[in-house]
């Protein structure tokens, strides 16, 4: 319950100072985007995949915040249906202003509720769920192990699940990069309990199956070595303040995906 009040202030802040923005949840532009690229990028993969459905896809946006990237991904896919689950009521409070302005609002549904909770995604299925740094926002092991359950049995026979979470082993191999700077670990905020491929071995035991796409797993890898490991060594302005003309610069040089110094992690499962 304290971790549940803890999530739960922390989220009624971001509410407050953030409102209806993208800068919502993350600050940093590039990580959001690139994180909707990638969902974008998936779900037109399986639309190509299954030219017979003939219903609408169904997809779940788990742990939705307030809605900016349901909004986003509506627009690309408009005879899409959208389902956002969100835990925060100031937060979810958002999601049904930004409903009201929606064009296609028909195909879209927000609901309050708890990943963690069976019946809070009320007996229905989807061909898709995503997360979005939101399985890290549960704050106890076994709890992260029952909403990865109730994700795999909320998909259909042959649903998808796409997540953008925080891992300990990416986190630790920036943090080894760091040393070699003398640099200490990046701390992990208190809202975070990051997953650890043990923890994800969950959903091959829900019969589920890794797919190792295309579209860059460590995609922003070569973004976190840039911002978090060699601009603290150049900018004389500490950690945070970070200069967007040299990540671009260089990220655009390097390309994405150099490396496995990302924490966050675009990962793509299947059902079998
Ligand atoms: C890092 S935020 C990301 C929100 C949104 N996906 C975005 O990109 O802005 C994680 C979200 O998960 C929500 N959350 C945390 N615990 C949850 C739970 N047990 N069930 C559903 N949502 C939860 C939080 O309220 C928060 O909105």
């Amino acid at each position: 319950m304290a971790n549940d009040e803890y999530i739960l202030g922390h989220y009624a802040n971001v509410a407050k100072q953030y409102g209806l923005s993208p800068q919502s949840t993350i600050e940093d532009q590039v990580i959001r985007d690139a994180e909707t690229d990638f969902f974008k990028k998936a779900i037109s993969k399986i639309l190509e995949k299954t030219p017979h459905l003939h219903r609408p896809l169904r997809i779940l946006d788990a742990g939705c915040g307030n809605g900016i990237t349901i909004e986003r991904l509506s627009k690309v896919f408009p005879r899409t249906e959208f389902v956002g689950l969100e835990f925060t009521p100031e937060l979810h409070e958002l999601c049904l202003q930004r409903h009201s302005k929606l064009e296609n609002k028909k195909n879209i549904t927000f609901i309050k509720g708890d990943l963690r909770e069976p019946h809070s995604f009320q007996g229905q299925s989807f061909d898709i769920i995503y997360s979005q740094r939101a399985v890290i926002n549960i704050l106890g092991k076994q709890k992260q192990v029952q909403a990865l359950r109730n994700i795999a049995s909320h998909l259909t026979e042959d649903g998808h699940y796409l997540l953008s979470e925080s891992f300990y082993e990416t986190w630790s191999s920036l943090n080894h990069a760091r040393a070699e700077f003398q640099m200490g670990e990046v701390p992990i905020s208190k809202h975070n309990l990051f997953l650890t491929e043990s923890r994800l071995k969950t959903l091959e035991k829900c019969g589920m199956t890794e797919y190792h796409h295309n579209l860059g797993r460590h995609f922003l890898s070569t973004h976190f070595y840039l911002t978090r490991v060699l601009h603290p060594q150049i900018s004389k302005r500490g950690d945070r303040a970070i200069a967007p003309h040299f990540v671009k610069f260089f990220t655009e040089g390097l390309g994405p995906n150099i490396g496995t110094y990302s924490p966050l992690q675009f990962r793509w499962f299947e059902k079998n």
